[in-house]
């Protein structure tokens, strides 16, 4: 379907492609721009990201002392460490020398005729790309204080009265490593980003255990609070186990995906192509015979591929059960470097993000935490996946991390998303429903419900067809409208794409969605919806059809209370500011828009049968900024 949407993430894509490129786009070659603007739909396009776009040149540098190391604590690398890498015998230090992360190893860095063809179809007729494979981060060699001004010097050559003939500079940059399962090399480059050409690579490193599983993370199956999935990573394809629970243990199930499922269109896309990295295997295996809010442990792996840590978890709340519900939600976070790389889509609130949420977690105050759709922004470079799982662990290991999925999850050309637009780099939903198995009816069909204490959620797939009498629509409105509200008199909806936004241009929402969808929550009384997508937060009033339909009133704390006993439209708010650089909002202000806030962070949820409290926590300062209270 076209849409107004496919615009509007065109649009962005073509906004960001110039605000991030135009700087350099003007020294490239007329094909190779023109190549760059028909790449521009890959999200996120950055100078980093065009490298492999270029012709490898020849370095006409001759160097006999140049020297790449990297050094790092033990033969083999642990899961997770910091490296050095040094580059030596610099005869005059430029800031155009950087140094690549690639895996695996073997990564041709030096020209690849066949895919000549590959990209001829995207009318990029220049020579070959530059990386067959897409390089995990890089560092220009300025990132060392010490370099350009040649503090770190060394005399390679005297004459025989002791004078240095011949003077060598040096740099150290630091690496974030953690285990990807292949082996890993650095490269040094000179030219720049945009005219690069290899000058010395180091030898390849390996993970002391490619095999390790890692990056465990749980996920309720349903509203029961007595099971719960987890999800792991190993470069192991044999079945390994679960053991949880003094003396309990389930096998997991054991699945994988390759290059032939990312999709693809006319222009070949980075998950087909050159952002393209093996995933390893992706293990779940589901604890049974669990108490809801309860406390347990539980390790994974094997004896062949190696064991977890022993982890501590907790269980939610069962639906209907329990009085109380702690939950954060937040929407578009993503990931960033933990050194002073460039990778190819930062999104550089989230650890911020990530660390104060982690505390609150530490503090065994989570019941649950959900994601709403732009998870990782992996979009096609698949190395990425492994460092959202990696940077999510502290949280999803401990209590159950429930998804939707977004546009840079899901929307492809071709594919079957309802807006036609790049934003997953050819990943069509794959990776992001292998590693997040959520209770959905079918593979593709990214949308469910659960229920937590006194609260119904029903998740949503704003990418897939939710028009009038589709299957997610009929299901949404049969979820909805089974809800005991005796059990859970809280229903809460909630989805990626915003319906209501101060934001606009860009991020102006799809009145087709609106029209579509907003009278079913009204009919069913939804208390709260969250979207996400735009990277701010935002509050209404209880709103209909963009008028509102009722204003909260003060408590003696001054907190906004929605009054549901007399019931009149949802509450909406947007809360897609836990990573993505954020928006902000326009001078005019919309009636219903009551609280306006642009600050990375997330929305922190207590539920009791009496009442709904939300508040929105800045990730900085820990305080909250907003807070609103539904009750009945
Ligand atoms: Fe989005």
């Amino acid at each position: 379907m076209s849409s107004m949407g496919a615009f509007q993430c065109g649009f962005f894509s073509l906004f960001f492609y110039f605000t991030a490129v135009s700087s350099s786009s003007s020294s490239l070659h007329p094909l190779a721009a023109d190549s760059a603007m028909k790449h521009r739909n890959h999200t996120g396009i950055s100078e980093f990201r065009l490298i492999n776009r270029r012709s490898l040149l020849q370095c006409p540098e001759v160097n006999p002392y140049l020297q790449i190391t990297v050094n790092h604590a033990n033969s083999t690398l642990s899961d997770e460490e910091y490296v050095t890498v040094n580059v030596t015998g610099i005869l005059i230090p430029s800031k155009f020398k950087w140094v690549a992360m690639i895996t695996p190893s073997s990564s041709d860095v030096s020209s690849y005729p066949l895919s000549k063809a590959l990209y001829a179809q995207t009318g990029d007729l220049r020579d070959l790309p530059l990386l067959r494979h897409y390089p995990v981060k890089a560092q220009y060699l300025s990132n060392d204080p010490d370099y350009l001004s040649c503090r770190k010097k060394e005399c390679k050559q005297s004459n025989d009265d002791g004078v240095c003939l011949v003077t060598t500079c040096s740099a150290s940059l630091s690496f974030h490593v953690i285990n990807l399962r292949t082996d890993i090399e650095f490269v040094l480059f000179t030219g720049g980003f945009v005219t690069p050409c290899v000058l010395k690579r180091t030898s390849a490193v390996s993970f002391a255990n490619p095999k390790q599983p890692l990056y465990g993370h749980l996920s309720s199956i349903d509203s029961t609070g007595t099971s719960m999935r987890v999800t792991w990573i190993s470069g192991d394809g044999g079945a390994q186990q679960v053991q949880y629970k003094n003396g309990s243990s389930q096998t997991s199930q054991v699945t994988t995906f390759s290059q032939d499922d990312m999709c693809s269109s006319a222009i070949p896309s980075p998950a087909k192509d050159f952002g393209w990295h093996d995933p390893g295997y992706i293990h779940s295996a589901v604890m049974t015979g669990l108490q809801p809010s309860t406390t347990y442990t539980y390790k994974y792996g094997s004896d062949s591929a190696g064991w977890s840590n022993q982890i501590q978890f907790r269980t939610p709340p069962a639906g209907g059960g329990s009085d109380e519900l702690r939950f954060l939600a937040f929407g578009d976070m993503g990931k960033a470097p933990k050194d002073a790389s460039v990778e190819h889509y930062i999104q550089p609130g989230s650890i911020s993000v990530i660390d104060a949420m982690t505390e609150e977690v530490n503090s065994g105050k989570v019941d649950s935490i959900f994601h709403i759709g732009d998870i990782s922004y992996a979009t096609g470079f698949l190395v990425e996946w492994d460092f959202f799982l990696h940077l999510i662990t502290p949280l999803a290991s401990h209590v159950s991390y429930m998804t939707a999925t977004g546009n840079h999850e899901r929307d492809y050309v071709d594919s079957g998303s309802v807006y036609v637009t790049p934003d997953s780099g050819g990943e069509c939903g794959v990776p992001y429903e292998t590693y997040f198995q959520m209770p959905t009816p079918a593979k593709d069909k990214p949308w469910y419900s659960i229920e937590q204490g006194s609260v119904h959620f029903t998740v949503i797939s704003t990418e897939h067809d939710w028009s009038k009498d589709s299957e997610q629509y009929l299901w949404m409105k049969n979820d909805m409208a089974s809800v005991d509200r005796s059990r859970t008199p809280w229903l809460v909806f909630t989805g990626h794409r915003p319906m209501y936004t101060s934001s606009t241009g860009v991020f102006s929402v799809d009145y087709r969605f609106i029209d579509a969808v907003e009278p079913l929550l009204l009919d069913n009384k939804v208390d709260l919806i969250l979207f996400g997508h735009v990277h701010n937060y935002e509050r209404t009033c209880s709103v209909y059809q963009s008028k509102c339909t009722a204003f909260p009133f003060k408590d003696q704390d001054g907190i906004d209370v929605y009054d549901h006993r007399n019931y009149s439209a949802p509450v909406q708010a947007v809360i897609g500011m836990a990573g993505f650089t954020l928006d902000g909002f326009p001078d005019d202000v919309k009636d219903w828009s009551l609280i306006r806030i642009s600050k990375f962070g997330y929305l922190r949820g207590l539920a009791t049968r009496q009442e709904l409290k939300l508040e929105f926590v800045n990730a900085q300062t820990k305080l909250v900024e907003d807070s609103f209270r539904i009750t009945r």
